[in-house]
């Protein structure tokens, strides 16, 4: 199991590099759409698509034991929201991926006895779950840090002096608000690991909410945002100091 854990966490930088070219592939027949003179490319694309999307499934079958490990770890977290928040997302992971996998091997006729609608709409209901968790650890992130940020004395004075510069914005838009706008930024600049994990489960969430049907978008916007997550994944995991922690 240990052996599976490992070789499934080296293997996620060939995943992310397989996901944005998916989604960058996704978002290539999106924009070329149109053109009739880009028949054949777009076809071109469609099939490099549907193989780097079923060249990943292969490789995630290992990740169920690595969510549950990831779970039992955060279990142990002495922060409850934390705690909660991360085993929540973590467990409804490793369900995504029980899902994902089976339909994995309903596809290459392994098992024939799945329905294939009712565990895919089961796999973009456990990921969304597990995506809004992870987004509700960020919001609690960014919020703990507000709160720390506005009790410092040196950014308080920075920040009235950034209100006082602006005299008319200040004036005009509600006071609290500039403020409030100023202390998000601030926090999110001096915070990128955050700023990023935000921004990677806000860019994600655009695919279980088109797919569930709960926010319909395009294909466009499903690869763009894909693409810009699996940017973020690939950065984070090559600048650990980027990535977010616990
Ligand atoms: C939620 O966050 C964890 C830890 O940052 C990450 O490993 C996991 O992939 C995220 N879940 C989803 C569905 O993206």
């Amino acid at each position: 199991m240990d052996a599976l854990v490992k070789f499934t966490s080296q293997s996620q930088g060939r995943d992310r590099i397989l996901r944005a070219t998916q989604y960058a592939c996704a978002l290539s027949v999106y924009l070329l759409r149109n053109n009739p003179n880009n028949k054949d490319l777009v076809a071109k694309l469609k099939s490099l698509e549907s193989n780097m999307s079923a060249g990943r499934k292969l490789f995630r079958l290992g990740n169920t034991a690595n969510s549950i490990e990831a779970a039992k770890r955060t279990m142990q977290l002495s922060d409850r929201v934390l705690c909660l928040c991360l085993t929540a997302a973590n467990v409804t992971r490793a369900l995504y991926f029980i899902c994902d996998n089976a339909l994995w091997a309903r596809n290459i006729d392994l098992i024939r006895n799945i329905n294939k609608e009712r565990w895919s709409l089961h796999a973009h209901r456990f990921y969304f779950f597990s995506l809004v968790m992870n987004l509700t650890r960020d919001v609690y992130d960014v919020v703990h840090l507000m709160v720390q940020n506005s009790r410092d004395k040196q950014f308080r004075q920075k920040m009235h002096e950034h209100l006082n510069e602006s005299p008319d914005v200040a004036d005009v838009v509600i006071p609290q608000l500039d403020a409030l706008l100023y202390l998000l930024l601030h926090t999110l600049k001096s915070h990128p690991a955050v700023a990023l994990d935000t921004l990677k489960n806000i860019c994600d969430l655009f695919i279980p909410l088109d797919r569930l049907g709960i926010y319909p978008s395009n294909t466009g916007v499903v690869g763009f945002c894909g693409l810009i997550s699996s940017l973020i994944g690939i950065v984070t995991l090559a600048q650990p100091t980027l990535r977010i922690k616990p």
